[in-house]
């Protein structure tokens, strides 16, 4: 992950002031240069994921500028070929691993994590980790990490086969549409919706014969344990960790 910086605040943006976010970004100037940079359907997609952020960021309580931030820029560098970016990320000090290098088009997260430094000056940890963790997912990942991750997964023109079962688990059986209710909101599950995607995302995989990243196993795995524990909690906090 990149390392944080710069400590200005935001205010252009019209919302919450945030530390590593220059406080004269303004998220039109993003993006039109995401729009510069991605076919027509790759940004309709974009907008969409921006979509669904916006929404979880309200129903889970977590600051709005970095979740539209991470989710504007998250497929930033989705147009880059596969070699140019292992190309970057070596370039910007990143530890490939053989798959990362037979699978280069999965490092358009990481490599965007540090354009957007150089591009914006962005620094806030949420934001870059945002990007950089929302192909793959990470152990570690913060609240705003897992809702970027989230939207981007349940953006409006994925198949159904493969959205409504993590919203199933997202709002533990609710409807959706109640999304921004507080009963709904406080009865959320990051964890659990993750894991459904994790497994979902390796069942295609193996369905159809391709290869998985051992880190989507680490996550899988670790989100299989942190439900287990849930479950065996007394109390369930909403928007769980
Ligand atoms: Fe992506
Ligand atoms: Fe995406």
């Amino acid at each position: 992950m990149s390392k944080s910086k710069n400590s200005k605040t935001s205010s252009s943006s019209g919302l919450t002031p945030t530390d590593g976010i220059p406080a004269d970004l303004e998220l039109d100037k993003v993006k039109k240069w995401v729009r510069s940079r991605v076919t027509a359907k790759r940004y309709k997609h974009i907008k969409g994921v921006a979509d669904v952020g916006k929404r979880l960021a309200k129903a889970c309580g977590v600051e709005e500028l970095p979740v539209l931030l991470a989710c504007w820029l998250h497929d930033s560098c989705k147009e880059i070929k596969a070699t140019e970016l292992i190309t970057m990320a070596r370039s910007y000090g990143m530890e490939l691993s053989t798959m990362d290098e037979r699978n280069g088009h999965i490092l358009h997260g990481p490599v965007a994590s540090y354009v957007v430094q150089e591009q914006f000056g962005i620094t806030n940890h949420d934001v870059l980790s945002g990007i950089s963790e929302h192909t793959l997912g990470a152990t570690t990942m913060t609240r705003i990490s897992k809702v970027v991750y989230l939207a981007d997964i349940l953006e409006a023109s994925r198949p159904e086969a493969l959205t409504e079962p993590i919203w199933n688990a997202l709002t533990r059986g609710g409807d959706k549409v109640r999304l921004n209710t507080p009963e709904m909101d406080s009865n959320l599950d990051l964890d659990g919706a993750i894991l459904k995607a994790s497994d979902l995302v390796i069942a295609h995989l193996l369905e159809k014969g391709k290869a998985i990243h051992p880190k989507a196993v680490d996550v899988r795995n670790h989100f299989l344990e942190a439900v287990k524990n849930q479950e065996t909690a007394s109390s369930r906090e909403p928007c769980s960790q």
